[in-house]
């Protein structure tokens, strides 16, 4: 029994395979609609979500299976006081996979060691977000043709931002990425990641706190929201929320092939005249999660078709 905890449980190759079904699925949806007949995923959500739960929800639909679980820790018994590990030996009675989203970082980790299903990690605090990381990345290769050769410009809070470190622990490990990492001091990516990530693999990177300075070389922006809820103080919130508004001024000074990506919610860091912009594929984006759920799904319940 496998589960996806971290990027890193998948190798580049299990990626590749798992992106190449994903982009079968997206052509052929038709073959795959009753592949998980008799199979329930649980959505275990202890923190707000709209786009992961649903998505992990219509994937599982989509291939012919059913959905259990909860959005919101208050329903559940964990009000009560029932810790994840007891919770997941549950949920093991009911489901065949289960999907989780906790706002404590290692909470999927806890409930891997005292499952009977494959678990996974759903975003787990500031730390990892893996389902979005192949989300991107099926939406770089698809809509860009690679997933090398690329200077990817990482823009907002890369502190606080789970879907900004998983996704560089993924790319380092492909040929040709550099990183641009555009943010305000406050917001500078961890130093562990950079350290144990990005110096250790070797990958260059640049810091910057100015997006206008970078965009024109970027073949990649990946805007980010400010994580309101991971701070301890609303001022610097305030202070540092509106720090970068991605509008039309800026897309002029970009490259025509460029793509802008964000895991979304937008709040206000891509003005909605950037929407057109047929470089903006963020709604796009939201459908390749679905096609990469149903493919971990498969790959997970070892399902082949
Ligand atoms: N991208 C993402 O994780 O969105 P939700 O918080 O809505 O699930």
């Amino acid at each position: 029994m496998r589960h996806l905890l971290s990027p890193l449980d998948l190798t580049v190759e299990e990626i590749e395979k798992l992106l190449d079904l994903a982009s079968d699925i997206e052509k052929n949806p038709d073959k795959y609609k009753d592949t998980c007949r008799g199979k329930k995923i649980a959505t275990l959500f202890y923190e707000p979500s709209t786009r992961t739960r649903l998505s992990f929800e219509t994937a599982m639909l989509n291939l012919g299976g059913n959905v259990i679980g909860f959005a919101d820790a208050n329903s559940s018994s964990a009000s009560k006081g029932e810790s994840v590990a007891d919770t997941i030996r549950l949920v093991s009675c009911y489901a065949d996979i289960c999907a989780m989203r906790h706002p404590k970082e290692g909470a999927p980790l806890v409930a891997s060691l005292h499952s009977g299903i494959p678990v996974i990690n759903a975003g787990d605090g500031g730390h990892q977000h893996p389902t979005q990381t192949l989300t991107d990345m099926m939406t770089i290769r698809s809509l860009k043709g690679r997933l090398n050769n690329l200077t990817i410009g990482l823009c907002g809070d890369l502190k606080f931002g789970r879907t900004v470190h998983s996704l560089i622990n993924s790319l380092v490990r492909y040929t040709g990425i550099r990183f641009v990492l555009i943010s305000p001091p406050e917001l500078r990516l961890p130093d562990y990641i950079k350290e144990e990530v990005l110096l250790a693999n070797n990958t260059p990177f640049s810091e910057v706190a100015s997006l206008d300075e970078a965009i024109r070389e970027l073949d990649i922006l990946y805007m980010t929201r400010v994580q309101k809820e991971r701070f301890f103080n609303e001022e610097d919130y305030i202070r540092l929320k509106d720090c970068y508004v991605l509008d039309k001024e800026k897309m002029a000074m970009a490259k025509d092939d460029m793509l802008v990506l964000h895991p979304l919610p937008r709040v206000n860091e891509i003005s909605v005249e950037v929407d057109d912009d047929p470089r903006a594929v963020y709604f796009k984006q939201v459908q390749y999660g679905v096609y990469v759920r149903m493919a971990l799904i498969l790959t997970l319940l070892n399902i082949t078709v």
